[in-house]
Formats: C-alpha cells, sequence, structure tokens
C-alpha cells in the first residue's frame, strides 16, 4: 500500500507542564510536584500523529528564531516530519502551551507567537505543494483568515481537508461547508454550530461532522442513522494530545480511503493509547501498534 501524503496546516509549540494534586483557583498559589518541557502545539502533535502512523506527512507552520523552535523542529525530524516548508521568523518567540496536569486532566493557556505568522499568504506559497497531498489538516491555534483561505484553496484544488476546530472559536458557514470532516468535541460542536444540539448539527452534516465525546467515542450520522463508535478503556495518565491521535489517525484512515466507520475505529484505538503515556506526544503509538491492539 502506498503511504497516504499529508500537509498539516497548524501551530507548533513547547508545552511547559506543570503537575499538581490540586488546580489553583483564582488567586491561590498551591505547590505543584513537577515541570517538564515536551513539544506540542495541536499541528505539531497531529504531525507527528500521522507520521507515526505510516503517513508520508509534511508540517506547513512556522518556529520562533528561539532554542524551542530549533528543539521544535529537531523533534518533527526524530519523528519523520518533513521540514522542508517550516520556517523560522525572526525577532519572534516560538509558540508555547502552559499546562497544568491536575485532577486527572489538564488545563491549556496558548501563545500563539511565531503560529501567527502561518498566514493566508504562507499557505499560498505552498499551495502547488498541497495539490499534491492525499489530505490537508488544520486547527485552530493559527489565524481565523488561514483556517479560511486553506479551506478555500484545498476546495478549489480538490484536496480534501480535515479541520479539527480546536480550540474552539466561530466558523462561517462558508468554511463550515468546504471542509471535508469536522471533528470537534461537545464544547466546540456548541461554539461552532451556535448552540445547535449535537443530534442537529450531525444530522445536518452526514459523514462530515465527527463528534468526539472523550470516553464515550464517536459519533457521526451516516446519511440515515446517528452512529456512535465505542471508545476503548485504558489506564489513564495524561490526556493531552489525545484529540490531536485521534485527528490525525483519522486522517490517516480516511486518506487510505477506509471506510467511516473503520476510520474512527482505528482513530478511537490509537487516541486511547496516546494517553497512557506523559505529555502531548509521549504516548503517541506507532502503525504496528495500533493494529496488534486493534486484532486483540
Ligand atoms: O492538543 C494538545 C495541545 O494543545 C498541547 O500540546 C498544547 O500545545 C496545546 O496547544
Amino acid at each position: 500500500m502506498n503511504k497516504a501524503k499529508i500537509a498539516v496546516i497548524g501551530s507548533s509549540s513547547m508545552d511547559l507542564v506543570v503537575t499538581s494534586k490540586k488546580r489553583p483557583g483564582a488567586g491561590e498559589t498551591v505547590l505543584g510536584e513537577s515541570f517538564k518541557t515536551v513539544p506540542g502545539g495541536k499541528g505539531a502533535n497531529q504531525a507527528v500523529a500521522a507520521a507515526r502512523l505510516g503517513a508520508e506527512v509534511y508540517m506547513i507552520g512556522r518556529v520562533g528564531d528561539d532554542s524551542y523552535g530549533e528543539e521544535i523542529i529537531a523533534n518533527f525530524k526524530k519523528n519523520g516530519v518533513r521540514t522542508e516548508y517550516v520556517e523560522p521568523v525572526t525577532g519572534i518567540e516560538s509558540g508555547t502551551a502552559h499546562i497544568i496536569l491536575a485532577e486527572g486532566d489538564n488545563s491549556i493557556v496558548v501563545v500563539k507567537g511565531a503560529n501567527d505568522y502561518v498566514t493566508p499568504d504562507y499557505v499560498e506559497r505552498m499551495s502547488s505543494f498541497l495539490q499534491t497531498c492525499d489530505l490537508v489538516m488544520i486547527q485552530q491555534e493559527v489565524p481565523e483568515e488561514t483556517v479560511a483561505y486553506a479551506a478555500k484553496r484545498c476546495s478549489e484544488m480538490n484536496v480534501p481537508l480535515l479541520l479539527n476546530p480546536a480550540p474552539a472559536r466561530e466558523i462561517s458557514n462558508e468554511v463550515v461547508d468546504l471542509a471535508t470532516y469536522l471533528t470537534p468535541n461537545e464544547h466546540e460542536s456548541a461554539v461552532l454550530f451556535n448552540g445547535l444540539p449535537p443530534k442537529e448539527a450531525l444530522k445536518a452534516f452526514p459523514n462530515k461532522v465527527l463528534i468526539t465525546e472523550g470516553e464515550q467515542g464517536v459519533r457521526y450520522f451516516d446519511g440515515e442513522k446517528e452512529v456512535l463508535v465505542p471508545s476503548f478503556k485504558v489506564e489513564v495518565v495524561d490526556t493531552t494530545g489525545a484529540g490531536d491521535t485521534f485527528n490525525a489517525a483519522f486522517g490517516v484512515a480516511v486518506a487510505e480511503s477506509k471506510e467511516m466507520q473503520e476510520s474512527i475505529r482505528f482513530a478511537n484505538r490509537a487516541a486511547s493509547l496516546s494517553v497512557t503515556g506523559f505529555g502531548a506526544q509521549g504516548g503517541m503509538p506507532t502503525r504496528e501498534e495500533v493494529e496488534r491492539r486493534l486484532s486483540e
């Protein structure tokens, strides 16, 4: 089988992760337990996950001209992600995500830094390359107009676009229509569809909108009925990056022309394995691991 060729337009960041027993409330100081710096950013996470799952992956992104930027690029190379379309931005710092892991979940503040320089112009410069891809993936840690532009260009070039609308923000109906797949979680779905109940949102976009419901699984409407593809039970270490792994695995599967339900099952298996390791990328599985666990 030929490798799926995927371009990820998106953010690359350094994740600054603190673990703590308790999440501080407003005005409160608590003592944490550990601090680690690990590669992250939704775009970079999706690129690394897709590469581990066997795709030929090209990152379309920006880093700062700082040591984080160098580490981010080195991490792409280590994971087999192609970096010829990742350009440092002079005088600007790399994106960072400030993460607290406490009480079984994460809270994140993202400072976009160089990710704000993934502009429509930048995408346009890469467009003849994008045209050669089986799939383009994008998220929302880059400017809104970049997402809109990528959706328009991918549609014009007839390249499928997987838009992961995270973090949540409103998107125009036009962009929703132009995307091939949209993968909100329940909160993102409410923002995206103006509070429309999930059932109605799914029905309005058969085989296009997939709502991820964490431990429950993933729901979509197949044209006749709503389908819930259940997730897999695992010991959770760190949920950061689970959504990114889901998106990457789903993207790899559909780019390989797998059916919807099979693609979601493959992605659920990959995402469930990803939460068993520390850091957004720490638990991301290889293709072999996912296939072995699916066959058990
Ligand atoms: O989706 C997880 C990612 O979101 C983290 O790696 C962090 O960078 C934040 O942007």
